[in-house]
């Protein structure tokens, strides 16, 4: 008899994302089936997973890596964006879990769109980078784009049953991050170790620093826009510190659907794996024991990288990838200690201010404004 289990790729298996799936994994072998995984440097980690999930393909970031592991194993392995790209494209794989960090992921979650395969999407940054080339090859090779991000999980979820034309907005959550109530004087000597700790969410580093700048939530906001295709006056961002509702959608007769749940990644995870079912993702339940919700507006004076990303997405075409190159190097750099934490956003404002963006005709365009953001990000840093 044939495989009858679905096959995944696992891109960024080593990474936050990667082992919460592979939790997820782990509880349904008779469900899932690891075809491939691809990460970076943990090469300690993923040989663990190779023991145990047994791939049929690896890839890591570096040739030299390769080179050892296929003295160690007796499978393929690929290194770069070339085997990234393989690990997401094989015969075998139904679903790929786009769960690399950063504007790396993109090139091997668009090969793998258009190769046919349904996407789970954690990468924010595939859509943030290149939103309407990814939709369109969404659209023409009809395969599913699942988002994994928790808050486009709950509007997927919310949206499910209800019809675009009664649609008002759709409203994001936002924790606020470690700094919701730090005074605004203490900002310029925040340090790395203090971003590094969020009061909700265990992530990877890059994405811990965005959301204690806020800038996740308006990465989130350009993700929403080409997922759900929605025009910016149409998304809204309320800060609400527990995170137990990940998002609602707002309707034009008043009534809010949200999504409720404990903060644990492996439910909206669970969810794209096992869509349109629904699975046991492992996460605890919610109790409403002593469970109080609180909402208000986010404050743009404290949280201005929130503020440009929406500016991003209102300008269009290539800024958004633009602002992600900015992003990238200024956090890289407030972690190395080379750009105090109100640096990130005078880095990603003076490139968002010098960008002339251009409508996205090919990923070409794509690439050229990430190299040209991170280019001038460099520069911006050197002068602060
Ligand atoms: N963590 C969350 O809760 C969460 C929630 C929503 C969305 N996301 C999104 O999901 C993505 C991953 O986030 P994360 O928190 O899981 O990040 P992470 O913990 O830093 O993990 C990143 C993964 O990508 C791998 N990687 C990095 N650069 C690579 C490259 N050039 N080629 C191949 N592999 C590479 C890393 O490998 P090594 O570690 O082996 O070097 C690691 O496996 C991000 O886009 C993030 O915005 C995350």
């Amino acid at each position: 008899m044939g495989e009858t289990r679905k096959g995944i790729a696992l891109l960024g298996s080593t990474g936050s994302i990667g082992t919460s799936t592979l939790e997820v994994v782990r509880r349904y072998p008779e469900r899932f089936k690891v075809v491939s995984l691809a990460a970076g440097n943990n090469v300690g980690l993923l040989k663990k997973q190779i023991l145990e999930f047994k791939p049929e393909f690896v890839s890591v970031l570096n040739e030299e890596t390769a080179k050892g592991l296929r003295k160690e194993f007796d499978i393929p392995f690929g290194s770069g964006t070339e085997g990234a790209v393989e690990a997401a494209t094989l015969d075998k794989v139904n679903v790929t879990v786009s769960a690399i960090a950063g504007a790396a992921g993109l090139l091997p979650t668009l090969a793998s769109i258009k190769a046919g395969k349904d996407i789970a999407l954690a990468n924010k940054e595939t859509l943030v980078l290149a939103g309407p080339l990814v939709m369109e090859e969404v659209r023409k090779r009809g395969v599913n784009l699942l988002p994994v991000d928790s808050e486009h999980s709950a509007i997927f979820q919310s949206l499910s049953g209800h019809r675009k034309e009664d649609l008002k907005r759709i409203i994001l959550t936002a924790s606020g991050g470690p700094f919701l109530n730090t005074p605004l004087e203490d900002f310029i000597s925040i340090t790395p170790e203090a971003a590094l700790k969020h009061p909700k969410w265990s992530m990877g580093r890059k994405i811990t620093v965005d959301s204690a700048t806020l800038v996740n939530k308006g990465l989130e906001v350009i993700e929403a826009s080409f997922l759900f295709d929605l025009p910016a006056e149409k998304i809204s961002v309320a800060i609400h510190p527990q995170s137990i509702v990940h998002s609602m959608v707002e309707y034009i007769d008043g009534s809010i659907i949200a999504q409720m749940s404990v903060p644990d990644m492996k439910g909206p995870i669970a969810y794209a794996l096992s869509y349109p079912g629904r699975i046991d993702s492992g996460a605890k339940p919610l109790s409403f024991e002593g469970l109080s919700l609180e909402f208000m507006e986010p404050d743009l004076k404290r949280f201005p990288c929130l503020g440009l990303a929406c500016e991003a997405l209102k300008i269009g075409g290539t800024a958004p990838a633009a602002l992600n190159a900015a992003d990238e190097v200024a956090v890289e750099m407030f972690l190395s200690g080379k750009l105090p934490f109100t640096g990130i956003h005078r880095v990603i404002s003076e490139v968002l201010e010098r960008h002339k963006a251009l409508k996205i005709t090919s990923i070409e365009d794509v690439l050229q404004a990430d190299k040209w953001g991170r280019e001038t990000a460099f520069a911006s840093v050197s002068a602060i």
